[in-house]
């Protein structure tokens, strides 16, 4: 096979907002998006129309394009960029001149086929994060990785690829920060100087165009900001998604769906969520209830509802082969499922037997498998699960001639399963009405976060892979995935009582918090584990039910600006070598305020590295000074979890669902420090899209040591709080001992002196 180099440059043009470049063997267009993104395509030739999944805005109008014997030239307020034209090489600086990311000199783009491949040159200090749902280190220098949807069943902690495409990673070097969306649905290559005697990296995949968008801001929250800004952000959840979801394959009956729900409010152990696996369903034919264990529906959601729980059920896409089932009769008459190319459809074997599967692509197929939602949404059901849409068929290997839409499976596959979510959450939204669904989706691409929450699939019980779960959780959160989590437990194996028990301690602190289970395990639910045991995971539990106000505080900044809630250490501190050590790298930030250092299940003692600042542990305020690492006792019934000193943290008393009123009074918990920190605190109804139209409650609380003074600032939008009173509970403080009085949560400026 030939290698072909792209040559020199042999012109260029610019049209309004395209610069357009001729090279030997093919073209490069350059757009300006902001002041700190700017995207390359080069091809052999481009498609006459300019498509994305991931991307909704659109390149600037105009920009300025200078030229010397050399280069070409542009210069935005923050970046620049340099074009050699012999041969055509593109090199990124900050605005006063510093290397941010070159083409490596020799090699630059090259073709093997179809085949495409960036080279970069590799700088001797820089890092790699991102990527998404991807095993390794936190730091992925010296490793690679493939981006091609897989139903990864049994991944263990070095697999790839698994479920997920998300082709943005942010490279940090020199003190400097810059990122690289590869926006390419093929199955692509990421080599972060894996064998390369570290000179280069290189970035490519198997067809379509080299499409990056480089992003040029300093911070990674910044990069991060502005690649959500580039693929959206996800919309605020639903606030019973955030509580305690109970999950298994399966409840086998309405009845065990009733039970479970019952046996949480008997047993006082807040919940918000049940779950139906495949086994809800008749044969395994989507939007179908099977007559026999679940003959009532409506029967089974009105107690379900009666009981504060909301009720998750899954979809597959697999539409299995059956004449008489309503599904299948109108996906042949209309034709909508995926093809070889002779026009018959493809088939291939799930769940439910021999099956078609629903081309995605297709809006008209979006939005008939759409309308189909009305079968569980009319009986009540409000959260929706997307599995197997990889698309997962039995032997993985569906033949690369199977059309969706006007392409073949290998150039799509990686946004099949984006495709799906976005079907879901679009029109069960309309069919809602104004209310939030849920929607939960295994494989992804870039941009999803838009439609839908991920989970990292099939894992295993073991320290492992909880350890590992964390990093996914951490990675999803840089490529824009807020809403995200792992299978509590493990999928698959049993966990022992103790790793259950951290885990679900863990899982407070994940953005998703979900408990499941393979069929033929032991059965998961708290209270499977021993009284002693159940009763941890209770006060576990009744922790994140506390921390909800906090928690959804959080999403808002998702949604305002893309931050994830679960932020590795690498978002503050890129530069922190420590961040990056193998024992501390599971180690994250749970919002703005909280440190959680996640440990294995036998280790009652625990390393942990506390950034700069004073610290407090949570459950004990014992005080702590940060910048160095400490060894602390991390019994199971405490996993180490540290308050930023002058962090202020809105809580609230245990309720046993979302749904419940609550004694109307908001904690605010406030450690002492020396500097003055700021938290905004968001609010609304929870489950409408009124906060879209002013219907919110924010406010910004300020902690100011030096006036000895907690702030509350004046109310912004137009909700009512539910809190009507505000209590301030002090850490740290001398004033600690004084009688905690609750006070009007009224929405002018609030000013508690101590
Ligand atoms: C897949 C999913 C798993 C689910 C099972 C049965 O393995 O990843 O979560 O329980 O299918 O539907």
């Amino acid at each position: 096979m030939e290698t072909v180099i792209a040559g020199n440059v042999q012109g260029f043009k610019q049209q309004a907002g395209v610069l357009n470049i001729q090279i030997a063997h093919a073209e490069a267009k350059v757009f300006i998006y902001s002041p700190t993104i700017i995207r390359v395509s080069i091809s052999k030739k481009h498609a006459d129309t300019d498509g994305s999944f991931a991307v909704i805005r659109q390149p600037l109008a105009d920009f300025d394009v200078d030229e010397s014997a050399e280069f070409i030239k542009i210069n935005t307020t923050a970046l620049k960029l340099r074009i050699s034209k012999s041969p055509l090489r593109f090199s990124f600086f900050t605005a006063d001149g510093k290397p941010l990311s070159e083409d490596d000199a020799r090699f630059g783009t090259t073709w093997q086929g179809e085949r495409v491949i960036t080279h970069r040159k590799l700088y001797a200090d820089e890092k790699f994060i991102g990527l998404g749902e991807k095993t390794g280190n936190l730091n992925r220098r010296g490793t690679s990785y493939t981006n091609w949807n897989t139903d990864a069943v049994d991944y263990g902690p070095k697999s790839d690829p698994l479920y997920k495409t998300f082709p943005f990673f942010i490279g940090l070097h020199s003190g400097l920060t810059y990122g690289l969306f590869l926006d390419n649905t093929h199955k692509s290559y990421f080599d972060f100087g894996a064998t390369t005697d570290d000179e280069m990296s290189w970035f490519g995949a198997d067809g379509g165009d080299l499409n990056y968008y480089f992003f040029g801001a300093q911070g990674v929250a910044k990069i991060i900001e502005d690649y959500t800004w580039l693929t959206g952000r996800m919309e605020m959840p639903p606030l019973w998604s955030l509580g305690y979801q109970q999950c298994r394959w399966s409840y086998m009956s309405a009845k065990e769906v009733l039970k479970i729900a019952k046996t949480f409010r008997k047993k006082k152990i807040p919940a918000d969520v049940v779950y139906c696996d495949i086994d809800y369903m008749e044969g395994f034919k989507i939007f179908t209830w099977n007559k026999k264990t679940f003959a009532d529906p409506q029967g089974m959601m009105d107690q379900l509802k009666a009981m504060n729980f909301h009720l998750v059920t899954i979809v597959d896409p697999g539409i299995k082969i059956e004449e008489g089932y309503h599904q299948y009769d109108e996906g042949i008459a209309n034709d909508y499922f995926a093809k070889y190319p002779d026009g018959e459809n493809y088939t291939g074997y799930v769940w439910p037997g021999r099956c078609h599967f629903p081309d995605f692509f297709r809006e008209d197929v979006r939005e008939w498998w759409g309308a189909a939602f009305t079968s569980l949404t009319d009986v009540g059901v409000d959260g929706f699960w997307n599995d197997m849409n990889e698309p997962a068929a039995w032997g993985q290997n569906m033949p690369w001639i199977v059309k969706f839409g006007d392409k073949y499976m290998p150039e799509v596959r990686n946004a099949y399963g984006m495709q799906m979510a976005r079907a879901t959450y679009n029109s069960t939204k309309t069919i809602l009405k104004n209310k939030r669904p849920f929607v939960l989706t295994r494989a992804a691409y870039a941009g999803t976060q838009r439609y839908s929450a991920v989970w990292t699939g099939d894992n295993m019980g073991t320290d492992e892979h909880m350890l590992l779960g964390q990093r996914l959780v951490n990675s999803l959160g840089i490529t824009g995935m807020s809403f995200t989590g792992v299978d509590i437990g493990g999928f698959t194996s049993n966990p022992t009582p103790e790793l259950m028990v951290r885990w679900n301690s863990l899982g407070v602190y994940t953005p998703m918090f979900r408990n499941h289970a393979i069929k033929g395990s032991k059965m998961r639910e708290p209270w499977e584990w021993g009284a002693a045991n159940e009763q941890i995971i209770k006060k576990d539990i009744e922790q994140r039910y506390r921390l909800l106000p906090y928690i959804y505080s959080g999403f808002y900044q998702s949604a305002l600006n893309g931050l994830p809630i679960s932020r590795t250490l690498a978002i503050e501190f890129p530069f922190e070598e420590k961040v990056y050590y193998e024992r501390f790298q599971n180690q994250f930030m749970f919002g703005d305020n909280l440190l959680v250092a996640p440990v294995e299940s036998d280790k009652m003692n625990t390393e942990v590295y506390l950034l700069k600042g004073d610290w407090y542990r949570l459950s004990t305020d014992e005080k702590l000074k940060g910048d160095k690492i400490v060894n602390v006792p991390s019994p199971l019934t405490d996993l180490p979890v540290f308050a930023k000193a002058g962090a202020i943290i809105p809580m609230q008393n245990i309720v046993q669902s979302t749904t419940e009123k609550g004694d109307g009074i908001l904690q605010l918990h406030v450690w002492n420090g020396k500097e003055a920190t700021e938290f905004m605190y968001y609010e609304d109804d929870g489950d409408s899209y009124d906060y879209e139209n002013g219907a919110y409650y924010k406010r910004i609380i300020r902690f100011d040591p030096k006036h000895k003074i907690v702030r509350l600032l004046a109310v912004e939008g137009s909700f009512v709080s539910r809190f009507s009173k505000v209590k301030i509970v002090w850490h740290g403080f001398e004033t600690q001992n004084k009688p905690i009085t609750s006070i009007p949560f009224i929405n002018d400026v609030i000013e508690l002196k101590y």
